[in-house]
C-alpha cells in the first residue's frame, strides 16, 4: 500500500511538473524590453526609471504590464553555481528592483539561454536550470524569455521543456517566452511548453530590409510578416506567434510604425515594446497606447489574423473578434498611395479555422476607421485612399437590429435589411393582419426568419392540408414577433396549435446571448398562453445549428435548446428539438442542409418539416 502510494504522489509530481503555468497570456502579453534600443547597455536604474514612465505616460493603463530585462544584466555565477546579477549595474540586486516594479503595479522579466552562455556571451542556464528557475522565483521574477545562442547539439524540445519544468517546479508563475527564432518550428510542439514562441529571426526597424551581422540577419516589418504563412491555427489563448519586439519609434515613418503596431494587433502577436520610454515623443506615445489597436490585439476570442485577398500591393486582412466583430485590415505594401474601392456584398468573409463567417449581404456592419476616425457601414463600398508603407486598419461591428428593441421589447420593424425592406416588412404585416381578420386557421406557424420558410413550396406542400397560416418574417428577432402578436389582431385567431420557432435571429442578428435569446422566447410563449389559452404550442428548436460539434454558433443553439425546453410542460407546451434530425453519423451538418447560419437550405426545410409532421399530425387530432 505504502509503495501504491509513493508511486501515487510520484505520478502526480510529474504530473504537475509536465505543464506550464496556466492562464498567464490568456491574450499576448505585453511589456516592454530592453533590447532594441539598450543592447548590453542597461542598468537597474534604466529600469526603474522605464517602470515609472510605463505608468506616467499611460502605458499601464493602456495594458502594457511586464518590464523586461534582456541580455547582459548577469554577473557571475559563485561556487554553488548560482547566477548573481552584475553587481555594477544591479548594486542594489534583482529581489528590490522587483519590489520596486511590483510596487508600480508592475510585472519584472529576466533573460536567460539554453546554453552555456546567451548570445551577448554571458552565463547561460545550461545545466544551471533548475537553480536559475529557482533563483529568479527567489527574486520575484515574473517572466522569463529563454534564448537559442549557443544551442549546439542540444534538441529544441529537451531543452525548452525542461526550463519549463524547472520553472513549473520553482513554484512561482513566470510567463516562459520561447525566443527560438523558429529554427525548429515551435508552433508544432510547444503549445504546452511556452506561452510565446519567436516564430523567426532578430527584428530590425525599417519597412522591407533585411540587415546583415555576418552570419545572421535581422528583419523589417514586411519580412517578418511574411514569414507568417501558415501559422495562424498554431496560435491561441496561451500560446502565441511572438513576431518579435516592437520597433515602433525605432526609427520609421510614422505611417510605418502605426502599420507595424497594427499588424502586430492583427497577428495576435505579442506587444512588447522596444523604444526609450524616458524619451518618447508624444506622437509614439499616442500610436502605442492606442486603445483600439490594443483591443483587437487583446481580443478575447484570441484568433490571429489571415489575409483573405491579394490586390496588386495591396493586401487584406481579417480578424474575427469576440461579439461578432471583425477587425479589417487593408495595407499597402507599395511605394505609392493607393485607392481602395471595395465591395464588401461582394465578398464574405469566412474563415475555415474559428469557422466565423460575416456575411455581408445578410447583416450590415457598422465600420470604425481606427487611424483616420473615419466611419461608414458595409451597406455601401469602402473607397478610401491608403498611403504608401502605411495600413488601413477597420474595426466591424454588426448593426444592432432595430436597436434596443430586439428580446423582450415589443417593437415592430424599423430597419431595411439588403434582402428585405422595411417597406415589404411591413406589406407582409398587413397580409398576416389580413388573415387573422378573416380567421379560420387552424394550425398557425409564428416565428423569425425560419418559420417563413424561405422555400414555401416545402411549407404549402407539408401542411397545406390544413387550414394554416405563416406568421413567420425574415429578420424578425423576439421584440418584432411580439409586437405582431399584439398589434396584428392574432387574437382573432383560434388556431388549436401554434408552431412557434424563434431565437435564430436573436443570436444572430441581435447579437443576444443564449440567455438573452431565452427571455425573448419565453415573453412570446407567454404572450401566445394569453391569447390561446385552450390551444397548445409546439415549441421548435432554433435552426439551422453551426456544422461542426464545436461550431460556436452550433453551442449557442444548443444551449438555448437547452433553456427553451425548461418552458415544455409536456400537455400545453410541447418542446421538440428536431436539430439532430439535420445530422450526418459523424455528428457535422452537411453543407447542403445547411446554408448560412440563419437558414437552411431547400434540402434543410424538408428534413424539417418531414420531422416536424408526425407531431403536428398528432397535436391537431
Ligand atoms: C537574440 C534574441 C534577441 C535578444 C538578443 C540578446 O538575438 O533573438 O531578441 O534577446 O539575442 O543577446
Amino acid at each position: 500500500m505504502k509503495r501504491f502510494l509513493a508511486l501515487l504522489a510520484l505520478a502526480a509530481s510529474f504530473n504537475v511538473h509536465a505543464q506550464k503555468f496556466d492562464g498567464l497570456a490568456a491574450s499576448p502579453q505585453m511589456g516592454w524590453n530592453s533590447w532594441n534600443t539598450f543592447a548590453c547597455n542597461i542598468n537597474e536604474q534604466l529600469i526603474r526609471d522605464t517602470a515609472d514612465s510605463m505608468v506616467k505616460l499611460g502605458l499601464k493603463d493602456a495594458g502594457y504590464e511586464y518590464v523586461n530585462i534582456d541580455d547582459c544584466w548577469h554577473g557571475k555565477r559563485d561556487k554553488d553555481g548560482v547566477i548573481h546579477p552584475d553587481a555594477e549595474r544591479f548594486p542594489s540586486g534583482m529581489k528590490a528592483l522587483a519590489d520596486y516594479v511590483h510596487s508600480k503595479g508592475l510585472k519584472l522579466g529576466i533573460y536567460s539561454d539554453v546554453g552555456a552562455t546567451t548570445c551577448g556571451g554571458r552565463p547561460g542556464s545550461r545545466g544551471h536550470e533548475y537553480q536559475d528557475a529557482i533563483t529568479y522565483a527567489s527574486w520575484g521574477i515574473d517572466y522569463v524569455k529563454y534564448d537559442w545562442c549557443d544551442s549546439k547539439g542540444l534538441n529544441a524540445v529537451g531543452a525548452y521543456t525542461t526550463m519549463r519544468d524547472a520553472i513549473r517546479s520553482a513554484g512561482r508563475p513566470m510567463l516562459f517566452s520561447m525566443c527560438e527564432w523558429g529554427d525548429n518550428k515551435p508552433w508544432e510542439w510547444a503549445t504546452d511548453v511556452g506561452h510565446s514562441w519567436r516564430t523567426t529571426g532578430d527584428i530590425y526597424p525599417c519597412w522591407d530590409c533585411e540587415f546583415s551581422h555576418g552570419s545572421w540577419s535581422s528583419l523589417g516589418v514586411l519580412r517578418i510578416l511574411d514569414k507568417q504563412a501558415g501559422l495562424r491555427k498554431f496560435a491561441g489563448p496561451g500560446h502565441w506567434n511572438d513576431m518579435d519586439m516592437l520597433e515602433v519609434g525605432m526609427g520609421m515613418t510614422e505611417d510605418e510604425d502605426r502599420a507595424h503596431f497594427a499588424i502586430w494587433a492583427m497577428m495576435a502577436s505579442p506587444l512588447i515594446l522596444g523604444n526609450d520610454l524616458r524619451s518618447m515623443p508624444e506622437s509614439t506615445r499616442r500610436i502605442l497606447s492606442n486603445k483600439d489597436v490594443i483591443a483587437i490585439n487583446q481580443d478575447k476570442a484570441g484568433i490571429q489574423a489571415w489575409k483573405f485577398m491579394d490586390a496588386g500591393q495591396l493586401e487584406y486582412w481579417a480578424k474575427p473578434l469576440a461579439n461578432n466583430e471583425w477587425a479589417v485590415m487593408v495595407l499597402n505594401r507599395g511605394e505609392q498611395a493607393a485607392n481602395v474601392n471595395y465591395d464588401w456584398k461582394a465578398h464574405q468573409l469566412s474563415d475555415d479555422l474559428s469557422k466565423r463567417e460575416a456575411d455581408f449581404k445578410q447583416m450590415v456592419y457598422d465600420w470604425r476607421d481606427i487611424w483616420g476616425g473615419k466611419s461608414g457601414d458595409t451597406g455601401k463600398k469602402l473607397e478610401a485612399k491608403v498611403a504608401p508603407h502605411s495600413a488601413l486598419l477597420l474595426r466591424l461591428k454588426p448593426q444592432a437590429v432595430d436597436g434596443a428593441a430586439c428580446g423582450t421589447t415589443p417593437a415592430p420593424r424599423k430597419l431595411s435589411y439588403p434582402w428585405m425592406s422595411r417597406e415589404q416588412w411591413q406589406q407582409m404585416f398587413e397580409e398576416d393582419v389580413a388573415v387573422a381578420e378573416k380567421g379560420g386557421v387552424d394550425l398557425l406557424f409564428v416565428g423569425d426568419s425560419i418559420t417563413q420558410g424561405w422555400n414555401r413550396e416545402v411549407w404549402d406542400r407539408s401542411f397545406g392540408g390544413w387550414r394554416t397560416a405563416n406568421f413567420g418574417i425574415g429578420g424578425d428577432h423576439t421584440g418584432n414577433v411580439l409586437w405582431r402578436l399584439q398589434n396584428g389582431h392574432a387574437e382573432k385567431l383560434h388556431p388549436k396549435l401554434v408552431v412557434l420557432t424563434v431565437g435564430v435571429n436573436n443570436l444572430g442578428f441581435c447579437n443576444a446571448t443564449p440567455k438573452q435569446a431565452f427571455d425573448g422566447v419565453k415573453a412570446v410563449v407567454a404572450q401566445l398562453r394569453k391569447l390561446y389559452p385552450d390551444g397548445r404550442i409546439l415549441l421548435n428548436a432554433v435552426l439551422p445549428f453551426g456544422q461542426f460539434s464545436n461550431s460556436p454558433t452550433r453551442l449557442q443553439v444548443v444551449e438555448l435548446n437547452r433553456l427553451v425546453a425548461t418552458l415544455g410542460d409536456g400537455k400545453q407546451v410541447i418542446f421538440h428539438d428536431y436539430c439532430s434530425s439535420f445530422l450526418q453519423p459523424n455528428g457535422e451538418m452537411s453543407p447542403e442542409v445547411m446554408g448560412d447560419f440563419l437558414h437552411p437550405t431547400a434540402k434543410g426545410y424538408q428534413i424539417w418539416a418531414d420531422a416536424m409532421l408526425s407531431d403536428i399530425r398528432k397535436l391537431m387530432e
